[in-house]
């Protein structure tokens, strides 16, 4: 008889140093269903997956895996036992290759040496079954974050797995390559494999999830069947109050130019891009990944060489070669990729904060002043931290993301780049952080907002510019704004024209 759970987790308790971050959970995972686990930053999600894959021990509980109580050492014994993981931030080894990864602990030798020919056949047979297009000679550190992601699946699927753990799995995948997870994830459950899912996407839940469980404060709030919620039901639980998952920027004079981008050029990734940016204003940017946002950002910032075109700031024209004559000329960036460009994970939130504008404290450095300032930071996003002394990497995900919010909000820069500023973040913050750019535009400043998610990019802006393919193909009044029209013109070359009025 099958049983009616694949996975029980039981009063499962875990302290770090100050931080109660599970506070006696239970989770309960049928076989053959996608159980959504929800909750707003910090809540102890990931920590939650990390005690039964373990990675962590928990200091009390019980879990009880295939009828049986388990305690794993290290996720290989996880593996073994059929539990993988796919991490939010991925960790894979960039300077082996694909094969080498996907087998990593378990390759086949033949007498006394790996059979790399087997591996490598293994690796195209097992991307032949799930359909994926990846290259098993290609170095792991080559490959694109989806790709990477695919391989993570690639493994589990390899391992038999019976519970597949994903967290924030579509942070950076395209559409296309979500509908394909999706694909996978609809096959993996035909075969009875359990998905424990993690995101802050609620249409994603929505379509995928048959269970639902919120988890707040490191405790259990609810368990529901996905059909019996709605968006509304869910943000209440996960949020303790009743709130919607957008802050529409409030409206304030539209001032004089202050960026102007000319013709601007970075190799193939961004092609003759103009658009002027004025005080007050917010800018949004749409168009699919891989359209050449963040490419056009990096381009502004002095992070990618420019090919062709010209940047003006207030009337003169702009030669910057690096980030720190960017911040220097009062622009700053908010990368996308918090792990790649963005935390630094030992220091401190105190230093991740300050770290862009370190001058402004002084020789020796003011340490009350920063650690005014991060607190005020801290408190104002409400980032979850024991202390601002904490290093960074102790955070969970979406509260590192608020720490770089910060970061780039206290150098008070003229223009400030978000690239996808809330991606990760929990439906409470997002509203904190959207109602922060919209206070800034307020105080005058101009904004460019990068973002991949629609009701996002059309309930901030006061114009939208659409990219594809490195090309500007449209710029948009708030008056046209039309979800329709913004991803006709991220789909094709075909330039947006205004009618005559
Ligand atoms: N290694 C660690 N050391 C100290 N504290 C930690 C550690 N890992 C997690 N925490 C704390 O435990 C709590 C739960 O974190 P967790 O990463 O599980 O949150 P989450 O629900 O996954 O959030 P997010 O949606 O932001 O990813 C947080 O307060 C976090 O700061
Ligand atoms: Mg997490």
């Amino acid at each position: 008889m099958q049983q009616e759970y694949v996975l029980e987790m039981i009063d499962i308790v875990k302290e770090f140093p100050g931080v109660k971050a599970l506070q006696g959970v239970t989770l309960k995972v049928r076989p053959g269903k996608v159980h959504a686990l929800m909750g707003e930053n910090g809540a102890g999600k990931s920590t939650l997956m990390k005690c039964l894959l373990g990675i962590y021990q928990a200091n009390s509980g019980k879990i009880i895996y295939d009828g049986k109580e388990v305690h794993f050492k290290n996720t290989q014994e996880a593996l073994n036992a059929g539990i993988s993981m796919i991490h939010q931030e991925l960790s894979p080894v960039p300077e082996r290759n694909v094969s080498e990864n996907l087998w990593l602990g378990r390759v086949p030798v033949k007498g006394f040496k790996v059979d790399h020919k087997k591996m490598r056949q293994d690796s195209l047979d097992l991307f032949k079954r799930l359909n994926l297009d990846v290259n098993p000679d290609a170095k792991m550190g080559s490959l694109t974050v989806a790709k990477m992601q695919m391989v993570e699946i690639a493994k589990a699927v390899s391992y038999d797995s019976k519970v597949i753990v994903m967290d924030e799995p579509t942070s950076s995948l395209t559409e296309t390559e979500v509908e394909h997870l999706f694909k996978i994830i609809e096959d993996l459950t035909a075969r009875n494999v359990a998905v424990i899912y993690i995101s802050h996407k609620m249409e994603e839940i929505f379509r995928i999830a048959d269970d639902v469980t919120v988890f707040r404060d490191g405790c259990h709030v609810a368990t529901e069947e996905a059909k019996n919620l709605d968006i509304d039901k869910l943000i209440t639980l996960m949020v303790g109050r009743e709130m919607t998952d957008m802050f529409p920027k409030v409206d304030c004079p539209i001032g004089d130019v202050v960026l102007k981008v000319e013709n601007l050029s970075a190799g193939t990734a961004v092609r003759n891009v103009s658009f002027e940016l004025h005080r007050g204003e917010i800018l949004g940017m749409a168009g699919l990944v891989g359209a050449g946002r963040t490419e056009t950002a990096e381009a502004i910032f002095g992070m990618r060489h420019i090919t062709g075109g010209k940047i003006y700031k207030d009337g003169k024209e702009l030669h910057i070669k690096s980030p720190e004559q960017a911040i220097k000329n009062g622009i700053a960036l908010l990368t996308e990729d918090r792990r790649g460009s963005g935390i630094i994970g030992l220091l401190s939130i105190i230093d991740n904060t300050v770290i862009a504008d370190l001058k402004k404290y002084g020789f020796p450095l003011n340490h009350k002043k920063m650690r005014a300032d991060t607190e005020k930071y801290v408190e104002a996003l409400n980032t979850k931290t024991p202390s601002v002394d904490t290093p960074i990497k102790n955070l969970s995900g979406g509260n590192q993301q608020k720490v770089l919010v910060g970061r780039w909000l206290l150098t008070a820069p003229d223009v400030l780049i978000v690239d996808e500023p809330t991606r990760g973040i929990d439906v409470g913050a997002k509203a904190e952080i959207h109602s922060l750019l919209s206070k800034l535009a307020g105080e005058g400043k101009a904004i460019i907002m990068i973002s991949s998610e629609m009701p996002e990019v059309m309930g901030m802006s006061d114009r939208i510019v659409i990219m594809h393919e490195g090309l500007m193909t449209g710029i948009l009044d708030r008056n046209e704004f039309d979800s329709e029209l913004i991803l006709k013109f991220a789909t094709s070359d075909e330039k947006y024209v205004k009618e005559a009025q």
